[in-house]
């Protein structure tokens, strides 16, 4: 008789901007031999066009129905460490697709951290604002609930190395995804 196929669960990684997604992701791909896999880079392969150009050029809702799309794409996978961006959590549509094969982790960090790793970059379309410090702490606040929500782990990442949190992350993956007996 044939064996059911059984799907092997992804990682799914999300947080706010510069809290690690793709370091930390990349890292625990190879060492775990899962591929990676990030919607950011999805979009902007499906669109052509970097994020920034599709903030700029269409707005904020034409970026949310492309990453929407990535999306649904990456859910379909199985064995992938998934980093999402940093809004993915707003829509609830996302999640229940990550979530159907994905164990969800949410890395942290404090608005001064955050604003140190990523306050300065160019091509964060939604940090070209005047008081980059002030409107971290803001999307924070407001999104700190949805992150809360739709997370099966949160992971802070002040002050902690890579290796601390890719142990952490593995262990939890290992008991999420050990079978019951
Ligand atoms: C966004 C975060 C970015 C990118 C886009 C919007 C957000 O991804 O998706 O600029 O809404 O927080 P990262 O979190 O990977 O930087």
């Amino acid at each position: 008789m044939q064996r059911p196929v059984k799907k092997r669960p992804n990682i799914v990684l999300v947080g706010f901007m510069g809290t690690g997604k793709t370091s930390i992701g990349r890292r625990i791909s190879s060492q775990l031999r899962m591929r990676y896999v990030d919607t950011d880079e999805i979009v902007e392969r499906n669109s052509r066009r970097r994020i920034s150009d599709i903030f700029a050029e269409d707005g904020e809702p034409a970026f949310r129905e492309l990453e929407s799309e990535a999306v649904r794409q990456v859910s379909k996978l199985q064995n992938h460490v998934i980093s999402t961006g940093g809004g993915v959590v707003l829509r609830e549509a996302n999640m229940t697709e990550l979530k159907r094969n994905g164990v969800v982790f949410c890395l942290t960090a404090t608005p001064e951290e955050i604003y140190k790793r990523v306050g300065h970059q160019a091509h964060r379309p939604l940090l070209q604002t005047p008081d980059p410090l002030a409107k971290i702490q803001s999307m924070l606040a407001e999104r700190h609930p949805y992150y809360a929500e739709v997370s099966d782990h949160m992971i802070s990442t002040t002050g902690r190395s890579f290796g601390e949190i890719i142990m952490h992350i593995k262990r939890m993956f290992r008991k999420s995804t050990r079978n019951p007996k």
